[in-house]
């Protein structure tokens, strides 16, 4: 089965069973690039379900990048109290400063500008790019490393396959809809090619997974013991 067909069939899927999440737009449309750099720092280490209320409460208070800047860092900090980590709060409202007195408030609409923004690496510069740019950028968080490596039976174990899975990754990511697929194959990860007791039944691409073929589904990825 084509890349491409691959990448069809996935988006099909996506048009009917994407979640709904306040960060997200319509399909075929791009989203506020503010609002997806948000969403992704808050979904660092914090589940969707919890990121949701913190999520409505900071773009109300902030409803933009300038916004956010201008804010003082204690309240940014006092909003953001349960969602852990407070590192990641302070490059938030750093990286905040950074676009609005560096980019005139606008995001870097590449994976390489963006990567130069304090608090974003790889897998968020990724994400921006692809959701709020529509660039083809090649995505990499846990849930896509369980599709990849079960979808082409990738068994050398995390982390050292990483680079492999994104090679792999890579080769399906389509030029058309790169925003809708990103999201896509995150939700088909979430939803579906879930760790324990995966659904291949209703997965779109069962047909094409080398692991359901083999059986082994559950058992990938594999990991280096601790
Ligand atoms: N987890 C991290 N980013 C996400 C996104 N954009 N949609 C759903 N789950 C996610």
């Amino acid at each position: 089965i084509s890349s491409p067909d691959l990448a069809r069939r996935l988006l099909a899927w996506y048009d009917r069973h994407r979640r709904r999440l306040p960060w997200r737009a319509e399909p075929g449309e791009l989203a506020d690039p503010y609002r997806v750099w948000l969403s992704e720092i808050m979904l660092q280490q914090t589940t969707v379900a919890t990121v949701g209320p913190y999520f409505q409460r900071f773009t109300s208070r902030w409803p933009s990048v300038k916004a956010l800047a201008a804010a003082d860092l204690d309240e940014v900090l006092t909003e953001w109290a349960g969602l852990g980590y407070y590192a990641r709060a302070r490059n938030l409202h750093r990286c905040a400063g950074v676009v609005a007195m560096e980019h005139g408030g606008r995001f870097p609409d590449t994976e390489t500008g963006l990567k130069t923004l304090p608090g974003v690496g790889d897998y968020t510069a990724a994400a921006v790019a692809a959701i709020a740019f529509g660039r083809p950028a090649t995505i990499l968080d846990g849930n896509v490393e369980r599709v990849i490596a079960r979808l082409r039976l990738v068994t050398d174990p995390l982390p050292g396959a990483k680079p492999k899975l994104k090679a792999l990754a890579a080769q399906i990511t389509p030029t058309e809809r790169a925003g809708d697929y990103a999201q896509a194959i995150m939700d088909l990860g979430a939803t579906v090619c879930t760790p324990r007791k995966p659904k291949c039944l209703t997965c779109p691409w069962s047909d094409a997974c080398a692991a359901r073929v083999e059986g082994v589904a559950e058992d990938l990825p594999a990991k280096t013991p601790k």
